[in-house]
């Protein structure tokens, strides 16, 4: 089963505007020929202009880090899902750990705004992953499961067949430390058989389930080698464009 391989930069909140454009215009420079989708996850003020930078490439596609679940109204300072497609964006990444940890986004408001992000076209790149002490307790996967359930399982299997999902260890984000390859592996596979228990194998086959916590041009072959590892959910190695593309080039 062919699946969509996908390299997706998160900026974070990272880059003036001006210095996001520096970044999306040397990516584009530098872009190699590859069947790899690339998304470039930047701040919002940043999305529509580089998203005319990129316009030309089909394979480059920009993210909203975020959105609200309601499609428009009183709630100063969001950014909503029909703002997001009306510039021409086409993916949200949904429930980032730093998202759930700082701005106290629970599994049952993720739900809404996946399905807030669906009902707008859009694709939701939806965030799950452990902390430490979870993994130290052995329960990362029960508690990836619990994830998924409330944040995702509730959609039916043709609505589901749109999302990508990002396996993302909060003990590996920004630290430095990357979950093994065969670690990675393990939650991915795992993380596929849940798919494939709630809907099929066929639905399963098809979802691509990216690795999030210090890719870089170092890790990044070895990670995208595994069976399950569809590509990655870049961060800090997504902020230099030479970095960048070298780990889209590693697959
Ligand atoms: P990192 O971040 O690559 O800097 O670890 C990944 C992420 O948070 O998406």
């Amino acid at each position: 089963m062919k699946r969509k391989k996908i390299v997706a930069g998160n900026w974070k909140m990272n880059k003036t505007f001006q210095e996001g454009i520096q970044l999306a215009d040397a990516i584009v420079t530098q872009m190699p020929l590859t069947d790899v989708t690339v998304i470039l996850g930047t701040p919002a003020i940043h999305l529509k202009e580089v998203g005319n930078r990129v316009k030309y490439f089909s394979g480059i596609h920009i993210a909203a880090q975020n959105c609200h679940a309601e499609k428009r109204g009183a709630f100063t300072g969001e950014i909503s899902t029909e703002m997001i497609d009306s510039i021409g964006a086409e993916y949200v990444i949904i429930g980032h750990s730093e998202r759930r940890e700082y701005f106290q986004e629970t599994n049952d408001l993720l739900a809404k705004k996946v399905d807030a992000v669906l009902k707008q076209g859009l694709i939701p790149i939806f965030c799950c992953g452990e902390s430490l002490e979870i993994r130290e307790k052995n329960k990362h996967k029960k508690y990836v499961k619990k994830q998924l359930q409330e944040g995702l399982f509730h959609l039916k299997a043709k609505k589901f067949s749109k999302v990508v999902i990002a396996y993302e260890p909060i003990w590996a984000i920004g630290t430095g430390v990357t979950a093994s390859p065969e670690q990675a592996q393990e939650m991915h596979k795992f993380i596929r058989k849940q798919v494939a228990d709630q809907y099929s194998k066929k639905v399963a086959d098809k979802t691509s389930i990216l690795y999030g916590g210090s890719v870089k041009p170092a890790n990044a072959k070895e990670l995208f080698g595994q069976a399950d590892v569809d590509g990655g959910l870049v961060g800090g190695a997504s902020l230099k464009a030479n970095d960048f593309i070298e780990i889209i080039s590693a697959f």
